[in-house]
C-alpha cells in the first residue's frame, strides 16, 4: 500500500483509522442488506425506512465491489435485475405510447425507489427520476468487469433499463435530490449517458446502436445548453452549479479537459466549506448542511486526476463526521446554508438519516482510490 500521501506525523494511526472505518462501512452495508439483496437507503430513518433507491444502491454496491465482497454485490445486482425484469411489460407500454406520439404522464413512469420486494411504495414520492437506471447499468457492468463476472446474467434487466432510458431520457424529471421536475438536470443526463455507454457492448446490435445514438445526443445537448461561464450547470439553461456535477467527470465521463477542470473548480468554490460539500446554494433540507457523500465524490475526482493530497483532505473530513460507532450520516450541520429551515425538517422527519448506506459506500470508494482499504480487501 502506498502511504506516501499520508504524511501526518501519526500516519500509521491515521491509516489504521481509515481501515477501521472502511471495515465498519462494509459491516453497516452488509448488516442491513435485505435477504433479497436490496440495500436500504437508511434503515432507521422515518421517510426512507423500507425502501431501496437505485441511485443510492449503485454507489453503495460500487463501494462493496471495490472492497472485494463480490457475494454481497452480486446479490444486489441480482435483485435489481430481477426487479427491472418484472417491469418488462410496463416499459413496453411506455415505449409503445411514445411511439404513438403520446407523452405518458409522470405518474406512469417507473419509480425511483422500490420496496425490498421490488414494488412501488404506497406513499406519494417524487418518483420520476431517470438517473438511477443509468447508474445501475454503470455499476453492474463496472462490477462485472472488475471481478471477471459474465454480465449476461443481468441482461434481461439491462434491456429493460436501456429501453426505459431511450424512451424517457429527454424528458424533464426530478434530479438527484428529488426536486425540480420541470427541468432537465445535467447530472441526471450524465448518469443516463454513462450507463448507456457502459452497457452498450453487452447489448444486441439494434439496442447498442440506439443506446449509443442517445448517448451522443445527450452529449450534444449538454454541451449546447448545460454550460455557462465555462463550467457545467445544475440544469439546462441556468448558470448555477450542483454538488452532484463532479459525477459528470468521474465516474460518468460526460466531459473532460478544461470543461471538467472548470466544473470541479466551480463546485469547490461555491459548495465546499472546509472539506464538507453542500448540495446547492438554495438547499433548505435540514438547513442545507454538508454531505459526506459529496465530499467523497469530489475527492474521487481529485484522486483520479492524481491529486492525492486534495483527495485525502476530503477523506479526512468525512472520517471526522463518523459517530462513536463509526456510522456516517446523510449530512452534518456544522455549516448550514439556511439554518432557519432546519427545525421544520427535524419536526417533520426526525433527526438526519444515519447511517446512510450511500455515505458508507462513497467512503469505501474514496478509501480505495487512495489505496487505504484494509489489507486483504479489494
Ligand atoms: C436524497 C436522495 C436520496 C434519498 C435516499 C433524499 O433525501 O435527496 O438523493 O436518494 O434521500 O437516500
Amino acid at each position: 500500500m502506498d502511504l506516501s500521501h499520508v504524511t501526518a506525523p501519526n500516519a500509521e494511526a491515521e491509516r489504521a483509522r481509515y481501515a477501521e472505518l472502511a471495515r465498519r462501512s462494509h459491516a453497516v452495508i452488509t448488516h442491513y442488506q435485505d435477504v433479497g439483496g436490496a440495500y436500504p437507503a437508511s434503515p432507521t430513518f422515518s421517510a426512507y425506512r423500507g425502501f431501496a433507491w437505485l441511485r443510492d444502491g449503485s454507489f453503495t454496491v460500487e463501494g462493496v465491489s471495490r472492497y472485494g465482497d463480490t457475494a454481497s454485490a452480486n446479490r444486489f445486482h441480482d435483485w435489481a435485475a430481477g426487479v427491472l425484469t418484472r417491469r418488462r411489460s410496463e416499459v413496453d407500454a411506455l415505449v409503445a405510447a411514445r411511439a404513438r406520439g403520446e407523452l405518458p404522464p409522470v405518474e406512469r413512469m417507473l419509480p425511483t425507489r422500490f420496496t425490498f420486494t421490488g414494488e412501488n411504495g404506497s406513499d406519494p414520492w417524487w418518483d420520476f427520476q431517470t438517473d438511477g437506471y443509468g447508474m445501475w447499468l454503470w455499476a453492474a457492468v463496472t462490477h462485472a468487469e472488475r471481478h471477471g463476472i459474465d454480465p449476461a446474467r443481468w441482461l434481461p434487466g439491462f434491456e429493460v433499463a436501456v429501453d426505459y432510458l431511450v424512451t424517457s431520457w429527454d424528458r424533464p424529471c426530478y434530479d438527484w435530490w428529488e426536486e425540480h421536475v420541470e427541468h432537465r438536470h445535467v447530472s441526471t443526463l450524465a448518469a443516463v449517458r454513462g450507463g448507456l455507454v457502459a452497457v452498450a457492448d453487452h447489448l444486441d446490435a439494434d439496442r447498442r446502436a440506439t443506446a449509443l445514438g442517445v448517448a451522443e445526443q445527450i452529449r450534444s445537448l449538454v454541451l449546447a445548453e448545460g454550460v455557462a461561464d465555462g463550467h457545467l450547470t445544475k440544469w439546462l439553461g441556468t448558470s448555477e452549479v450542483d454538488g452532484s456535477l463532479p459525477s459528470c467527470v468521474v465516474p460518468f465521463g460526460l466531459v473532460d479537459g478544461t470543461l471538467a477542470e472548470a466544473t470541479l473548480s466551480a463546485v469547490a468554490a461555491d459548495l465546499d466549506v472546509d472539506g464538507g460539500v453542500h448540495r446547492f446554494t438554495a438547499d433548505v433540507f435540514y438547513g442545507g448542511g454538508q454531505w459526506p457523500l459529496l465530499s467523497a465524490l469530489l475527492g474521487w475526482n481529485l484522486a483520479a486526476r492524481g491529486d492525492t493530497a486534495g483527495a485525502l483532505r476530503y477523506l479526512r473530513w468525512i472520517a471526522a463526521q463518523a459517530d462513536a460507532d463509526g456510522d456516517l450520516p446523510e449530512q452534518v450541520p456544522h455549516h448550514l446554508l439556511h439554518p432557519g429551515s432546519r427545525d421544520e425538517w427535524v419536526a417533520r422527519w426526525g433527526p438526519v438519516a444515519s447511517p446512510l448506506l450511500w455515505s458508507h459506500g462513497m467512503f469505501l470508494i474514496l478509501a480505495d482510490e487512495l489505496g487505504l482499504l484494509p489489507e486483504g480487501t479489494s
